[in-house]
Order: C-alpha cells, then structure tokens, then sequence
C-alpha cells in the first residue's frame, strides 16, 4: 500500500511544480526552481513535525467552574440524541501534524484527533485550529441510538446510521517529492463514504500509510444536512512552495431557529484556488424534534444569573437605555398616517397594533412637549435586558439574545485621519434597539462565545477573547451616541480602518452599567411551546420606533465631503456610499421582532 501512496505523492509533487511555476509567473517572481535546496518536508512553513513545533497546547477554560444546572430533561447532559443517532461533544486532544506559517513561528496551525470518546461512539473527522489562541473547540463523536419508536422509517431499518469509509483518497501532502523520508509530513485524507453515506471530516496523519477503515466513520446520507465552509483557518499559498493547501471551520448551511443542521466541529480543506467549489463533507440533522438538550425556564434563569455580562455605556454617553415601560410612562406617543395626534402608550404596549408587518402606518416618537429631552437621555435604574432564547445549531446551542432599548441614538462621529468631525444629525434616531447573544453548548451549558451586533453586522467572540469582570460573567462596551456593542474598550472605525475614514464608535468602562445577570426579563422562548412565556404586547408591534427622519442626511454628508481635497474626496464619497442605511436614520427602526436574526441567526 506504501508504494502506491508514494506513487501519489510523486505525482502530487509534479503538479505542485507546476503550479508553482504558474504562480510564479503570475506574482512575477523570477523562478529559481529548486535553487535553494529545502530541507525535510521541502518548504520553509510546512516543516517537519518537531517537538519545536508542538504549540504548548493549553486548553482554555472559564474564570470559574461551570455551576451545577437545575434539574431538567437534556441540557448539559454531556450526550444528545439527534433521532437515529446520539452524539458527544469532545473537547480533549491529541496533537498529530502543524505547521509554522510565520517565520517566528507564531502563526500557525495544529491538527489533532479526539481523544477520551466515550465507550461505543466512533470519530466522524479530525480537528484544526490557529496556534494563536489557546486551544479551545470540539468535534462530535456518534453512535446509534437506542431505537425510539417515534423516529424510525422503513427505509433506514436495512442501512446502519454508520459505516466504515470504503477507502481514503490522499487531499495534500507537505512531502515535496524530493526527500527520501516520507515521515513526519502531514498528509490529508478523505474518507470515501460507501454509497448512500456521506464524510463528516477529514483525517490527518503524520505518516504516509493510509488511515486505517476503523479509525473514523461516514454517515447516512439523510441523517446529514448540507456543509458551508466559513472563517478561513489557514491559506499557505503565499508562504508555501507546495500545492497551496486552504483551511477553513465549518458550519451547516441552513441555521436559525428552525434550522435543524449540527456543527461537526470539523474542518474543510481544499488544494484549489476556487473557494465556491461543493463543499465534499456534510454536517449532522437533528432529526429529534422535541430539541430535548434545550434549557427549561429554570435552567434559563440560572445560565443568565451565571453568565449575565455587564454592559457598560461611555462615560461620555447622554443616551442612555430605558426600560420599555419608562418609555411608554414617560410619554412616547403612538402616531398612525392616519391620525397626526399622537396617542398615549400603555406600560405593557398593549394599545400598540399588533402582529402584521411594517407597513409604515404607525411610527413612536418622543412627546412634544418639555418631557422630550427627559424621555430622550433615557432612565438608567429602569433598564434592563429583554431576552430570547432560542435554539441555535439544531438544538446543540442555546443563544441568548440581549436587547437593550434606548429611546434616542445620538448623531455620529466621523473620523478622518487625525480629524474627527462632530455629525449634527446623521446616524440620530428615535427608539434604538441593539442586541447582543451569549452561546451556550448544550452538552455542559458552558458559555461558547458572545455575539456582539455592530450597526448593520456583528461578529461572534469565542470565550478566551472576552473580558470577565466577575466569575464567568463577561464585559460589553456599548458604545457613544451609537449603541453598537464591543469586546474591549478603544476607538473602532467603521468604514476603512486602512484609509483611517470611517464613522466612530467610541468604548470605554464608566458608571453606566447594566447588570444584565440581575436586570432582565425573559420576552419569548418559543421552543418551551405557546404560552410558556408570556411576550410583552410591544414585541408585537412590527412598525417603527421611531419617526422618519424629515432632514437630508446625505446633504449633511456631502457639505462635509465638498472641503477635502479630491483623493479624500473621493474616498470619502465612496465610504459613505456603502455606510449602512440605517446610519442615514431616513427610516425609523424597527423592533426586535422584525429583524432579521429573531429567527434566522446572526449574520457571520
Ligand atoms: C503523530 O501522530 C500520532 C497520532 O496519530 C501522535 O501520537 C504522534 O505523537 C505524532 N507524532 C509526532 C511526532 O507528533
Ligand atoms: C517556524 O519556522 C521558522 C523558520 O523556519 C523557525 O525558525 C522557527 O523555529 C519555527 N517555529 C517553530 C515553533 O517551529
């Protein structure tokens, strides 16, 4: 079997002349084919496996032990039952093969199997992550599920859930073709599913034999559901003389609320330029619809009690959040095209329209009178997070939801260079919500990361990059005049970081805090079924909570844009072409309800 492997490496290694030769070509280098000699796995990055390169893999874990949960059904049981199959999340591992991407060594990546799988599960692929953070992921493991009557058809009583891959097929190899030992290379495989079964993962081994059949397994084909490859792990082209080999996470295509697709927790890898190629592993289907993992309301109130953050506002901050109650007390009004006197609002918003879709029949505004300015900096002592939860990853997640409300957005600051230039009204508007969401595994209830909403997108901080302020409970910096939620503190551009042109958010710690694992309301779980949490009447009402804006906030803009000189200018110009709308204010904002990640999930 070694020679034909060899004979593929061989091969592999003409290909990867040639494609070193169309890439020089390409970047215009001057080719000297083999004028240095490389040493042992043949290029400078992709070196031999040494005890240097083994990173010192520390696991990451919480500040604190994660508590004992109220009692329940499935939560943080350690084991969920997809339907016909019942997986283990793994987070221990052992290092196989990694690679030095940086001279200094500090970029890199590691690739390692799981160990400590539990009698009777079976590995589904292997694990890869950057050595630039503390090592810190998991991968499933699976093994058949007791039969349950409820969830089995004819078709599959003949096929196992699982089976042995029939073959491996070699992906990459960091053997250049040149050197005699072929140990210590890293070499990737994929597993051949048998017909009707589909990969979840790859393999990779330090040494040229192919994997055993035994060592990994495929998967059903209708157990599975559809891979998308995201988050670029590792791309060696540009480091690398070898065939340029691309690393990327996974995630299943279709997520959100009802999406019933499971991360494997597996990498994807690929040896081509095209990124948009099918995607050739799958993800798991959770086929068990009662999402049995999912928290009860007491296990809800203990993970917020637990991991509640705390947002802090800006020192500098004049808007600040409100609880919705104080907004309506205090005097929003209620104003439909059809009657321009604007109504008074009950604590709860039951006299608001409910259900429907944004028409742009009724907006709220701030009352007109002296309470106007009082109502617009907001109430701090009454705020609070309104949260939801819901199942994320086909019920292997818990999010967590957080808005928060403030009853005025301040206008913006735009920066360019050294320059900040104060914004008299854009990005102002009338009732802003933001949000930001805890992820929860299932299997322990440990906190995975936090998503923090930024204006029109976000992105998903993993635990070891959070700050702690108390036990596990993390820090958000909500930023001035904008509400957009951060990880750290500091001064953030939105825009071009790399032309230093952009809007400013600015963070910072203060006096203005929100202590979300005391102060909250739970407004809406629908996976506990109709009516076990009661939604407040607002959370209904699906049209603007705020007017729209009368002024010509692109006319601002461009008085600003008209002083630069023509390179800034048009930079400039540019840049606020592609701000987000709702930087503009021309609409008024919608509630949480109507956007998008209510049921979907966030944008990543
Ligand atoms: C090669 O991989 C095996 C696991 O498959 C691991 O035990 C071994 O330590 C690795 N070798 C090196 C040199 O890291
Ligand atoms: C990474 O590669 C560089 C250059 O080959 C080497 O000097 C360094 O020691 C390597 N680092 C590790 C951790 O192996």
């Amino acid at each position: 079997m070694r020679s034909s492997v060899n004979a593929i490496i061989k091969i592999l290694a003409i290909f990867q002349l040639g494609f070193r030769f169309i890439f020089d070509y390409i970047v215009g280098r001057r080719i000297f084919l083999r004028g240095e000699k490389m040493l042992g796995c043949g290029c400078f990055s992709w070196s031999r496996v040494s005890d240097l390169m083994q990173p010192e893999s520390e696991y990451f874990s919480l500040p604190d032990p994660i508590p004992q949960w109220p009692p329940g059904s499935g939560f943080a049981t350690s084991r969920i039952t997809l339907g016909e199959l019942e997986v283990c999340q793994i987070t221990k591992f052992q290092y196989i093969w990694g690679c030095n991407l940086s001279k200094d060594g500090k970029q890199g990546v590691s690739f390692y199997k799981p160990i400590g799988i539990p009698d009777g599960f079976f590995c589904l692929g292997h694990y890869c992550q950057s050595n630039e953070k503390p090592l810190r992921g998991f991968v499933l493991v699976a093994r058949e599920a007791a039969k349950q009557q409820d969830c089995c058809t004819l078709k599959s009583e003949n096929m196992p859930a699982l089976q042995n891959p029939v073959d491996y097929s070699l992906v990459w190899s960091s053997h250049d073709g040149i050197d005699e030992s072929f140990d210590g290379c890293g070499y990737f495989w994929l597993p051949q599913p048998p017909e009707g079964y589909k990969a979840l993962g790859f393999l990779v081994t330090n040494k040229s034999e192919k994997p055993d059949l035994e060592e990994v397994k495929c998967v059903r084909a209708d157990l599975t559901c559809t891979c998308e490859a995201c988050g670029l792990i590792a791309d060696t082209h540009s480091k690398s003389s070898n065939i340029p080999l691309l690393i990327w996470g996974t995630r299943p295509l279709h997520r959100g609320i009802y999406g019933r697709g499971v991360s494997v927790g597996t990498f994807y890898c690929s040896s081509y330029w095209n990124t948009r190629e099918e995607v050739n592993i799958a993800c798991l289907q959770n086929l068990d619809l009662n999402l049995r993992a999912m928290p009860n309301m007491d296990q809800i109130h203990a993970l917020v009690r637990h991991y509640g953050p705390t947002v802090f506002f800006h020192p500098d901050e004049v808007y600040l959040p409100s609880s919705v109650s104080w907004f309506f007390r205090n005097g929003a009004l209620l104003y439909s095209r059809s009657n321009s006197v604007g109504q008074a609002i009950d604590a709860e918003g039951s006299n608001l329209p409910s259900g429907g879709t944004n028409d742009r029949e009724y907006w709220i505004d701030l009352p007109c009178d002296s309470a106007r300015e009082n109502v617009k900096h907001g109430n701090l002592e009454s705020a609070k997070l309104y949260l939801h939860i819901k199942p994320a990853l086909g019920g292997t997640f818990t999010d967590i939801a957080m808005w928060v409300f403030c009853p005025f957005n301040g206008p913006g600051t735009l920066k360019v260079g050294m320059m900040n230039i104060a914004l008299s009204k854009v990005g102002q508007h009338v009732g802003d919500w933001e949000h930001f969401t805890l992820r929860i595994s299932n299997f322990t209830g440990e906190l995975w990361s936090i998503y923090f909403s930024q204006h029109s997108g976000g992105e998903w901080v993993d635990a070891f990059d959070l700050e702690f302020i108390e036990g596990n409970k993390a820090v958000i910096y909500s930023s001035k005049n904008g509400h957009a939620s951060f990880p750290h503190p500091g001064t953030y551009i939105q825009g071009s970081s790399k032309l230093g042109i952009g809007v400013r958010n600015d963070a910072a710690r203060s006096d203005h805090i929100v202590d979300s694992s005391r102060q909250y309301e739970i407004v809406a779980a629908e996976y506990l079924g109709d009516g076990v949490v009661k939604e407040p009447g607002w959370l209904q009402y699906m049209r603007e909570w705020g007017p729209k804006i009368i002024y010509d906030s692109r006319k601002e803009l461009d008085k600003i844009i008209k002083v630069f000189p023509p390179p800034v200018k048009y930079s400039m110009e540019n840049i606020c072409n592609k701000l987000p709308l709702e930087l503009y204010g021309e609409e008024g904002p919608s509630g949480p309800k109507e956007k998008n990640n209510w049921i979907g999930d966030e944008r990543w």
